[in-house]
């Protein structure tokens, strides 16, 4: 418990310091903000960006690299890392979402390119370290699962924090017909929301399975119509975007919390998060706004 209660002073007194360098609360790589009123979001190879919804406050995100089901080798995940740090980066955006364009979201961890790599290098390299980048995002992101999402395309879309899926789409970690293992978070993230039993079966067998089952085990929040998914996802993605993007944060961070801490100390993280809520204005505007019977103003303040 005191190491909790040492850690989140410590969080707060880095919160400060960054608060007092003038960069927002929420802007994680120490860039400073960029002014997208001026600047247009970058090009690049492998993924595209676009700002979606009514309030232009969607950052969208698709795999694009369709002819190859957007298998993700490196240079499509070193553009996505990109991708979201321009996002997280940007004022305007209060949420994001990844899909995929063509069949698939993800069909994995490129296998080309794998296929003759070395224990010396992936063990010497890091690989796949720099796949965290997706969890680390302060932002809610969310997952349109629009296709096949197998192996590492099936961890990416557990990195997110929301899942929705298409009716058609198909599930897996198949990485064992390969001679491995899942490398991403598979057995991990699988497990925590899927139970043993079942992650077992996905993983000792590299069965896919549906988008109906995805979303029976609690893998998938929401199943929909192909052509309803974009839509639908933007729709929740808008609705939590109306909400101050400073207590989002802190929402995300409490609900991560409960992956990694014993229940007591979640309780207590949570509770310390929420008192910290009161020392906000956001908080005080919500409050008052109930009160006044009118629409909140929220400033992310
Ligand atoms: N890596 C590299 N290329 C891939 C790929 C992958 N993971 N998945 C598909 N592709 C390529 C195929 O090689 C093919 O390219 P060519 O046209 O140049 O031959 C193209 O995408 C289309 O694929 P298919 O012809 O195979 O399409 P299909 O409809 O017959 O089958 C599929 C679709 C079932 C998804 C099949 O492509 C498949 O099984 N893909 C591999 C899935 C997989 O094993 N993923 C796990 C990767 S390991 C991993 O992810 C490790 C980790 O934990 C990070």
């Amino acid at each position: 418990m005191a190491s909790v209660i040492r850690k989140i002073i410590l969080e707060k007194k880095v919160a400060a310091a960054v608060c007092s360098a003038s960069f927002r609360f929420y802007s994680s790589s120490g860039v400073a903000n960029v002014d997208t009123q001026k600047s247009k979001l970058t090009q690049r190879e492998f993924v595209l960006t676009d700002k979606i919804g009514a309030k232009k406050n969607v950052g969208l995100i698709t795999l694009n690299r369709p002819k190859a089901l957007n298998a993700l080798c490196d240079g499509l995940m070193k553009d996505l890392s990109d991708a979201i740090d321009e996002f997280e980066n940007d004022d305007e955006i209060a949420t994001l979402m990844i899909t995929g364009k063509g069949r698939a979201f993800a069909a994995g961890a490129d296998i080309k390119e794998m296929q003759n790599r070395t224990f010396a290098e992936v063990y010497g390299g890091n690989f796949l370290s720099h796949w965290l980048r997706v969890s680390q995002c302060k932002k809610p992101v969310l997952a349109a699962v629009n296709g096949y999402a197998l192996g590492g395309g099936c961890e990416l879309a557990m990195m997110c924090d929301i899942i929705y899926a298409s009716e058609t789409a198909k599930f897996g970690q198949p990485e064992i017909i390969l001679g491995t293992i899942p490398g991403a978070g598979g057995t991990q993230r699988l497990t925590r929301a899927a139970g043993k039993s079942k992650s077992m079966e996905i993983c000792l067998t590299g069965n896919q399975f549906s988008a109906e089952e995805a979303e029976r085990i609690g893998l998938v929040s929401k199943v929909l119509p192909p052509d309803q998914l974009i839509p639908e996802t933007l729709k929740v993605a808008e609705k939590i975007g109306e909400n101050s993007k400073l207590i989002v944060a802190m929402a995300k961070e409490a609900v991560n919390k409960a992956y990694e801490l014993t229940l007591q100390e979640g309780l207590h993280f949570e509770r310390r998060v929420f008192h910290s809520t009161f020392a906000t204005k956001d908080r005080i505007e919500g409050m008052s706004a109930f009160v006044e019977k009118r629409p909140p103003k929220f400033q992310d303040e």
